[in-house]
């Protein structure tokens, strides 16, 4: 028999570390990570998406990757950002851009008080191409419906296309990225109706970083995009 001293102290620390002891029949939210709890219907969603990327047949990319890297951040968020495809890093790891690209990433959402606790981020395929090439016209085609389902379920208000990879797989192919970026558009994907802004990729922001200033102007756009909407 455990004293009453012991049974307060193990109750204090099944608090402490978020542990149940109460057991009942809800779907497990595997979505649910810091205070990221999202409807039972968006988590369903989401795992249901997950499922059908992991199961498809036939797929070389995902038969030569480790890992599929389907998201990180909150599902709960407004904004959503759109890569292209993960590296090596990323497939590592099971989670979109957590390399150098990612770090950059990083700086510039918090340029405008943004992170990844307040962002929801994924790419337009979700299996590392070989030798981080871009994934041909072929594997775009292939994942296309699903990062627009993925759109759908997130619902955000906010959608940032980083680089021409996400911006031709969804704006499509007859528009160039410098005369694209700095502008909002308005787009619907299914029940989403959703404000969309091209800027560049980081990857490319590394190797190019003249054009960092109208990355930031982009920024100032989002920041001021936010602030209006009050996201
Ligand atoms: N570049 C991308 O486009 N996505 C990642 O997840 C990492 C690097």
């Amino acid at each position: 028999m455990l004293k009453k001293n012991n049974s307060i102290k193990l109750l204090k620390y099944y608090k402490f570390i978020n542990y149940n002891l109460i057991y009942n029949n809800k779907a497990i939210n595997r979505f649910k990570k810091d205070n990221f709890e999202i409807s039972e219907d968006k988590a369903k969603s989401l795992e249901t998406l997950k499922n059908s990327i992991i199961n498809q047949k036939n797929c070389d990319l995902k038969n030569q990757a480790k890992n599929i890297v389907f998201s990180d951040g909150n599902p709960k968020s407004k904004i959503m950002l759109i890569g292209e495809a993960p590296g090596a890093n990323e497939d590592q790891e099971g989670l979109p851009f957590v390399g150098r690209a990612g770090q950059l990433l990083d700086k510039m959402l918090l340029a405008i008080g943004l992170d990844r606790k307040k962002v929801y981020i994924s790419n337009i395929v979700n299996y590392r191409p070989p030798e981080n090439r871009r994934p041909n016209p072929k594997e775009v085609e292939r994942y296309l419906p699903f990062i627009t389902k993925h759109i759908e379920i997130i619902n955000p208000k906010i959608l940032v296309l980083l680089g021409s990879t996400a911006m031709n797989a969804i704006i499509g192919n007859d528009v160039v990225i410098s005369k694209m970026r700095g502008q909002w558009i308005e787009k619907k994907f299914g029940n989403c109706k959703t404000s969309v802004l091209v800027t560049f990729h980081p990857a490319f922001l590394m190797r190019q970083p003249a054009q960092k200033k109208m990355a930031w102007i982009d920024l100032k756009m989002i920041r001021d995009k936010k602030n209006k909407l009050k996201i």
